[in-house]
């Protein structure tokens, strides 16, 4: 949550580098904005409550100008969004300007310390202490970068912190549990939350490491570690096409993500499979690595703890004890340790802070993060990465990673099944073959889709429920969540057989129920519990493959998907609920793209 961007270069104004960057980063978080510029002897600042629009049209009346700044995009914390508590924050010259994403811990005590000693705060964040403890180091004779250090070692907390000093043609920044990258660029040097931020600029990186300190000069830039020790942090290319990051035509981010989703796929499925010859291939994952599993614990939030579900019941299904656990709740209380436990975190973004607790917490044998993001913390955190290769994901609502990390864990679950169980699941090369169509119907899906029709014929509903077993369970959930977040209407999702335990109670004539059948066991069972919601008035959208049983006039709808191995039924009848999600919250003019009160990537 905050996107940090910098732009140190030479001659050319930073602010619209600046403006692009902070754009890119916006899905971080939306509440104000706000850069700071440093033009050669002081630092001009403008920042304001709102999106990067309301800064823009501030800054054309009256903008600063010069070759060196750093901006930020917020999502509030410490304090409600107003334009004093945006950032960049200032010491009490105006001299030192700071932008930071987390969380200061012990910002308190240094607020009094601070405030004892004469300096005055403007803002409720627990951000402005920096340019203050950055002051008071100046004012004992520190050089800046010393003086930036000294701040630094003074906060407690998690951060991403950068700062430009007045008169000095560089940026200051560090790293400790939030993610910073350095961009490496021709005529500029640049600093980002993420690549996203500079990649129009340069597709050179660096990957900072915790406890890391850099300064950054037009020419290069310098890293320092914990201990103060000079270090080297290699600088590679990415391979990310800055056209990926754009709406590419479309109305949102969600619906070209929506829709990017069969090359998604394709790219976590390319390479790694061979259906004819019933073979897995997982880059760094050969046979036998995960001989002596006795277990599997899925760790992870939101939209990828409901693949960890999801990958619970493809594990269950191959004969390997699996277990999903909320990562914080994991965090707070992990299982005892036991010989055999491997730990596998899930993360789009790779920086989710319950994510990170629950590795840092965890007593295994070995942990594996399976995410989107090259370099990001938990790639750090873990023993291995496996990479999903989903591409840059902007919309705030998760889509195309969800899709891409189910069929990466089920490849990862086909392959623990064989080092563990030693033989193949007894239908493995039905699910391969499968695997290799999930593009193609994907794109079937997306392509004949009903999904506006139906969010048309329920905008009036009191609620909106979802429903199903196994693998369906865990899509019904993120069918809800996905509804709720960007039509901020009231969605819930259950077992199919739960309902009938309490949630029944609420079912009327007004209370659409989303039913998901797997084609496969179970969906006699959820066939059932559609005829007891029918029997209360409750109208009832079947999302459902051509394997399911007749649903003849059980169910008022069918958002149909094509005919696959059961293992994967939950991805395409999931593409179906988000497309249905999208058109609601596009019907009642939702902000898709940047729901309210919410962010992309929770560091804190
Ligand atoms: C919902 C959504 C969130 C994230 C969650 C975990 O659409 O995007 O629920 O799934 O915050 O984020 P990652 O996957 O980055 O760890």
């Amino acid at each position: 949550m905050c996107g940090i961007v910098a732009r140190i270069g030479e001659g050319d104004d930073a602010v619209d580098e600046l403006l692009a960057g902070l754009t890119n980063l916006e899905y971080r978080g939306y509440d104000s904005a706000g850069i700071a510029v440093q033009n050669g002897c002081g630092v001009g600042v403008r920042k304001r409550a709102g999106g990067i629009d309301d800064l823009r049209n501030a800054l054309a009346t009256d903008g600063p100008s010069g070759s060196v700044g750093i901006g930020h995009t917020r999502w509030s914390t410490h304090g409600p969004p107003t334009d004093a508590n945006a950032h960049p924050h200032t010491d009490c010259d105006g001299d030192v300007a700071v932008v930071h994403n987390g969380i200061i811990e012990n910002y308190d005590e240094l607020r009094r310390t601070l405030s004892k000693a004469g300096h005055a705060f403007e803002s409720d964040t627990d951000t402005e202490v920096i340019p203050h403890l950055i002051e008071s180091a100046l004012a004992d004779g520190a050089s800046p970068a010393a003086a930036f250090r000294a701040a630094v070692d003074r906060i407690e907390g998690s951060y991403a912190v950068a700062a430009v000093i007045g008169g000095r043609e560089a940026v200051y920044a560090a790293r400790n549990d939030s993610p910073l990258v350095v961009g490496e660029g021709e005529s500029a040097q640049y600093l980002g939350s993420d690549v996203p931020a500079f990649l129009e600029f340069t597709e050179r990186v660096a990957y900072l490491e915790d406890g890391d300190v850099v300064r950054v000069t037009p020419g290069g830039f310098t890293v320092t570690d914990a201990d103060g020790e000079r270090v080297q942090r290699t600088t590679e290319t990415v391979d990310w096409d800055p056209q990926d990051t754009g709406k590419g035509g479309y109305d949102h981010y969600m619906l070209k993500e929506i829709n990017e989703q069969p090359t998604a796929l394709g790219r976590s499925v390319s390479g790694r499979t061979d259906p004819d010859a019933g073979a897995i291939d997982l880059d760094g994952f050969p046979p036998g690595t995960f001989e002596g599993i006795e277990r599997v614990h899925l760790v992870a939030m939101g939209t990828s703890y409901h693949a960890a579900m999801y990958a619970e019941s493809l594990l269950a299904r191959r004969d390997v004890p699996a277990r999903a656990f909320m990562a914080s709740e994991y965090a707070m209380s992990p299982p005892p340790e036991e010989d055999g436990t491997l730990v596998i975190a899930i993360s789009q973004s790779g920086e989710t802070a319950d994510t990170i607790g629950a590795v840092r917490a965890a007593r295994a044998e070995r942990t594996m993060v399976v995410t989107n993001v090259v370099g990001s913390s938990l790639t750090r955190e873990c023993d291995d990465t496996l990479l999903v290769r989903a591409g840059p994901e902007i919309g705030v609502a998760a889509t195309k990673s969800f899709s891409s990390q189910v069929a990466t864990l089920s490849l990862l679950a086909e392959r623990i099944r064989r080092d563990v169980v030693g033989s193949p699941s007894p239908d493995s090369r039905a699910f391969l073959s499968a695997l290799s169509d999930l593009p193609d119907h994907v794109r079937r899906v997306v392509e004949g889709t009903a999904a506006e029709e139906v969010a048309d014929a329920f905008t009036d509903s009191e609620a909106y429920f979802f429903i199903g077993r196994g693998p369906g369970h865990a899509v019904a959930l993120e069918g809800a969540l996905k509804f709720k977040e960007i039509t901020y209407e009231h969605a819930e999702g259950f077992t199919a057989a739960e309902l009938k335990h309490g949630p029944l109670a609420l079912v009327t004539e007004d209370t659409p129920v989303f039913a998901v059948f797997n084609g496969s066991e179970g969906d006699t069972e959820t066939l059932g519990n559609v005829k007891e919601i029918r029997a209360r008035g409750g109208p009832v959208i079947a999302v459902a493959s051509g394997d399911a049983p007749d649903l003849g006039d059980a169910v008022d709808r069918v958002l149909p998907v094509p005919a696959t191995h059961p293992d994967l039924v939950g991805v395409l009848a999931n593409v179906q609920l988000q497309l249905v999600a999208y058109h609601a919250a596009k019907r009642r003019g939702r902000s898709i793209d940047k729901p309210r009160n919410l962010a992309k990537s929770v560091t804190v």
